[in-house]
């Protein structure tokens, strides 16, 4: 076995989304609230055009200059950032924008800060590449995002930083002044800093900013995937600096060849579904509500601040320090999928759960009532007893 593969760990969502599945088959109604996608599938408009290019088209290797002009056009619309289209690189998802910053970005045995709980690919793909993840541990009183004081706090320097805001699975924001705080701190000691801005579009106060808005070296992620409702349409894109537009080109031709021609089409339709996408946006803030007020009556008060994303980060660690068994037990006798914090850190996530709200409402409401029942139900009462690991 290559050295290589031993340092990738297992997903828990995806072992947990399996036995979901499993229920399925076997005819009995699952709750799919433990992987991170939303269940309405990609816009109409976007299908249209999907169905329109397999009719009219070759859908062979190819980049749309025009997506990646609508991209520009998109930051200049909704951060005022002006980007030229040449530094937009698409990408196979957000997953493969990661892969290209990091293989052009940094080399082997680089050091790479990030925060604990947070994204587990991260660190997985930058293990599989012999780069060193350095987790930096956030809890509330930093609302679970890496601080200045933490970055100035390393020794050596980091080569680079990655942030995410919304993040997973909390949903916390960095706002302005910190986001531009943290830049700061990265140009001062020379650290690369790398926005993953998947969730961008779904947040429930403020919206989102930018990395670009306040440092225009650094390296910024997105995709399809989430507000756009495309995850298994593999499409997301990078926005280079433009030091690096010539070679994060040639590598992502080498890697990748192109992206899904296809899923090019129907991102440009996408990009001005706004009305479709905007009910789902309606959706998750009524189904955030709804998750947050039943888990804290339920006596789970220890709550990540869900600025954004379409997740609920729980501390359950006065009902379990098993949350996969927690979760696994739930599933097969209440149909509810939930997932265990341990995907997102291997330290403390043994206490914590991550619930995905992005379902419809009817199946967030059954979900938590079947939950809150399942709790009641247990033999110590609402949930007290600790449960056997
Ligand atoms: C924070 C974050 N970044 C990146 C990804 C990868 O997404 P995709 O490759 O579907 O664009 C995800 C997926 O859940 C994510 O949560």
């Amino acid at each position: 076995m290559s050295a290589r593969r031993q340092r990738v760990e297992p997903f828990h969502a995806v072992a947990i989304n399996r036995l979901a599945h499993e229920r399925t088959r076997r005819g009995l109604d699952v709750f799919h609230m433990e992987v991170g996608q939303p269940s309405a599938g990609a816009p109409r408009a976007a299908l249209a055009a999907a169905a329109r290019a397999l009719q009219d088209s070759r859908l062979g290797y190819w980049e749309s200059g025009a997506l990646k002009e609508r991209i520009a056009r998109h930051y200049a619309e909704t951060y005022g950032v002006a980007i030229a289209p040449e530094q937009v690189v698409l990408t196979p998802g957000a997953s493969g924008a990661l892969l290209l910053a990091f293989t052009v970005l940094l080399d082997a045995g680089d050091r790479v800060a990030l925060g604990r709980p947070g994204y587990p690919a991260y660190r997985n793909v930058l293990r599989t590449l012999g780069m060193e993840p350095v987790e930096l541990a956030c809890g509330p009183e930093s609302r679970y995002q890496p601080t200045p004081a933490m970055i100035d706090a390393l020794d050596p320097a980091p080569a680079a930083l990655i942030v995410a805001s919304p993040a997973n699975p909390t949903g916390t924001m960095l706002a302005r002044g910190e986001l531009a705080a943290l830049a700061a701190a990265c140009r001062r000691r020379g650290i690369a800093l790398i926005s993953d801005e998947i969730y961008h579009g779904i947040s429930y106060g403020e919206p989102a900013i930018s990395a670009l808005e306040v440092d225009a070296s650094s390296l910024v992620i997105n995709s399809f995937s989430k507000y756009w409702c495309m995850t298994g349409w593999r499409l997301g894109w990078l926005v280079a600096p433009e030091s690096l537009v010539d070679s994060m080109s040639t590598y992502s031709g080498n890697i990748f060849l192109t992206p899904s021609a296809l899923s090019q089409h129907a991102a440009l339709a996408a990009m001005d579904a706004h009305e479709e996408l905007g009910g789902h946006l309606a959706t998750y803030a009524a189904n955030r509500l709804l998750v947050m007020s039943t888990l804290r009556q339920l006596g789970i008060t220890e709550l990540a601040p869900a600025d954004g994303a379409f997740y609920v980060y729980a501390n359950i660690g006065h009902l379990t320090d098993d949350s996969l068994g927690f979760c696994k037990r739930l599933l097969a006798d209440t149909g509810v999928a939930f997932n265990t914090g341990l995907d997102f850190d291997p330290l403390e996530g043994h206490r914590w759960l991550r619930i995905s709200f992005a379902v419809s409402s009817a199946e967030t409401d059954e979900a938590m009532r079947r939950f809150a029942a399942w709790l009641a139900d247990r033999p110590d009462g609402n949930g007290s007893r600790r449960t056997s690991p």
